[in-house]
């Protein structure tokens, strides 16, 4: 355990995804039991392919009662929804298209809107779907999270106006380096979940885990931002985690 939260590392991204899967099962049934339904924030990237790939599988689709997920996102680019970039269409096409989720129970940031009206529409939804008073901040049962090699997670990109965002739910973004407008979770959404997630794999990510991990947090590493009044874990494969100080083998 460190002050960023409990690392549990694995031999190959597949253990990773197999455990991520198997975290999504068990916390979806106790969130059920205890109040009926279960809120889930999936990470936009490549890292959840497979989280994907599982939970559609055999192995764990019958262990979920399906009607009763929300599915919402923690970023989404501006692209349409049926694009190769869309963070809503990889989980579309991996997960709630196989398992048929209903359309109510799919809660996506509608890029298409353009970013801003787009950061307004799921704000709005937000504040529904959890029957926010004003100041009240929702709190998501799971939030999936990657971690970009500059250290962003969701679209909260070093030095972007999005770190500091205090007051609202979503924000929109513009990243320089990707050209492009993104819509994000801020971080206090971010840090009122009951559990934060972050999936991270690959050599790429050695560097920039060992400096969210090991450094203070710093908006230079939004990802080091990242504080959740509930549980914090890292899902980290060998790749990514060789150059922690407890060394990853
Ligand atoms: C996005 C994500 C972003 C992602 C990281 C890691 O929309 O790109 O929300 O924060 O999680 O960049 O991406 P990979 O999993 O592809 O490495």
């Amino acid at each position: 355990m460190t002050t960023r939260g409990f690392i549990r590392t694995f031999a190959s991204v597949e253990a990773l995804a197999a455990a991520a899967a198997e975290e999504f099962v068990r916390r979806s049934s106790r969130a059920i039991a205890q109040h009926g339904r279960f809120a889930i924030a999936l990470a936009g990237g490549n890292t959840p392919r497979l989280l994907f790939a599982h939970l559609a599988g055999p192995r764990h689709r019958r262990q979920v009662r399906w009607d009763r997920v929300h599915f919402f996102w923690g970023d989404e680019r501006t692209v349409p929804p049926d694009s190769a970039d869309s963070n809503f269409g990889l989980a579309n096409q991996l997960l709630l298209s196989p398992i048929g989720i209903r359309k109510e129970n799919i809660h996506r940031i509608r890029s298409e809107l353009g970013s801003d009206e787009a950061a307004d529409a799921y704000e709005h939804e937000l504040r529904l779907f959890f029957n926010l008073a004003h100041d009240e901040i929702p709190r998501f049962d799971l939030i999936f999270l990657g971690l970009g090699e500059d250290g962003h997670t969701a679209s909260l990109f070093p030095g972007a106006d999005a770190v500091g965002e205090r007051r609202r739910l979503v924000t929109s973004t513009w990243v320089a380096r990707l050209e492009m407008a993104r819509i994000t979770l801020t971080l206090p959404v971010l840090n009122r979940g009951v559990c934060v997630l972050f999936l991270v794999a690959g050599e790429g990510k050695a560097e920039v885990l060992r400096r969210v991990l090991e450094s203070p947090p710093s908006a230079e590493y939004p990802a080091s931002l990242v504080q959740p009044d509930g549980e914090l874990l890292w899902f980290v494969d060998g790749a990514a985690g060789h150059l922690l100080r407890d060394g990853v083998r």
